[in-house]
């Protein structure tokens, strides 16, 4: 008999509650998703709607002031993290789950060399002496293609470009060898050239490795050619997940077909201004009774706003929650929507859009 299939990351509807000053903040809602190993699930969403809050409840860092509460299952390699108390996390887990963060400024301590920050998950570094350490910490950064690695490893974050730092993080977070990167908006502070080799990078680890990773933006541009899949999230809440081709190129949820028509495309003359979502997300303080996309949906019909969205499957392994799902039309009120794809980050190839 062959045994079960256990993914790397398996979160099964996890709701997530904040404690702030001025009540519980409802943040994430039942969310479920799992990566497979040497697999890269892109989540994507607007400003607000719990992305990094994913990814901290995964590795069980909120900060020491931050009171949270959880419910549901984040399983690692089948063993559910929620069972080990935060701050015995990272014993337990060695360097099974690493993060990347938004600007490495804030990860890397200002007034610690390279060389011990990027080798500061190394489970045997106790044993380490100096110049084994700086070996090392040389190794690693010439794998993140760092030039005159040496260098480098002795010099203090504040020394390097910023492209180097991210560099730096990239390479503290693979040390102790994780089975899952989470990648938060890990180059949004990076020019897009840097941003790209950064991200080729980290694709490659993820090859030579079969390292799942969560690569969190909110620029669904980015995730073309790089995530097998994407989660697309609204108001802490997955609205619709899918194979990226199939999420991209068929969309079904509004919010997504909304976000991919705001994603810039290259096509040698300013045509036209790219369309916003109009409205902003709701107050994640507030109960929704329906679906929480209904107020800024132009498909929202009076159903929306009382009961929540219903689970479509529209493909393999492709769904959505939504009342009125894209090209699933059951009444002549809804017009179809052509999203095409955005120009590709690889090739820059020029895509015009569809009059919607
Ligand atoms: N420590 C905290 N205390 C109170 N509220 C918080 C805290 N962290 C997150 N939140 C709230 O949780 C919600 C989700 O925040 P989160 O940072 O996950 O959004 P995000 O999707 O990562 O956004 P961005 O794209 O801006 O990074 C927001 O409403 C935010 O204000
Ligand atoms: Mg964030």
């Amino acid at each position: 008999m062959t045994p079960p299939h256990i993914p790397v990351l398996d979160v099964r509807s996890l709701h997530t509650h904040i404690h702030t000053a001025g009540g519980p903040l409802h943040v994430l809602h039942g969310v479920s998703l799992t990566i497979d190993a040497g697999e890269c699930l892109g989540v994507v969403g607007e400003s607000g709607s719990g992305k990094s809050v994913l990814a901290r409840t995964v590795l069980g860092v909120h900060g020491r002031t931050v009171r949270v509460e959880n419910t549901g299952r984040v399983l690692l390699h089948g063993d559910d993290l929620l069972d080990i108390d935060p701050r015995q996390r990272r014993r337990r887990l060695g360097g099974g789950i690493t993060m990347v963060h938004q600007d490495p400024m804030t990860s890397l301590n200002p007034v610690v060399r390279v060389v011990d920050q990027v080798t500061e998950s190394l489970t045997n570094r106790t044993r380490m002496g100096r110049r084994e350490r700086l070996r090392v910490a040389t190794e690693l950064l010439a794998a993140v293609d760092v030039p005159d690695p040496e260098r480098r490893a002795r010099a203090y974050p504040h020394e390097l470009s910023g492209g180097l730092r991210q560099r730096v993080g990239i390479a503290a977070a693979l040390a102790g060898d994780p089975a899952l990167l989470l990648a938060d908006e890990p180059t949004t502070a990076l020019d897009v050239t840097v941003q790209r080799t950064v991200l080729d990078l980290m694709d490659r680890h993820r090859a030579a490795r079969g390292l799942a990773t969560l690569l969190i933006t909110h620029d669904i541009g980015l995730l073309y050619g790089r995530a097998e899949r994407i989660a697309v999230m609204y108001a802490g809440r997955i609205v619709e997940t899918g194979p990226t081709e199939a999420v991209t190129g068929r969309p079904v949820h509004p919010y997504t077909v909304a976000l991919l028509r705001s994603v810039p495309r290259v096509t040698g003359e300013l045509r036209r201004v790219l369309p916003t979502i109009p409205g902003s997300p709701p107050d994640l303080a507030l109960p929704i009774a329906g679906c929480p996309f209904a107020p800024r949906c132009e498909r929202a019909s009076a159903v929306c706003g009382t009961a929540p969205p219903p689970r479509v499957d529209v493909g393999e392994g492709h769904s959505a929650h939504c009342h009125h799902p894209v090209g699933r039309e059951t009444t002549s009120t809804t017009a179809s929507v052509v999203v095409p794809k955005p120009a590709s980050a690889a090739t820059g190839t020029v895509v015009e859009e569809a009059a919607p």
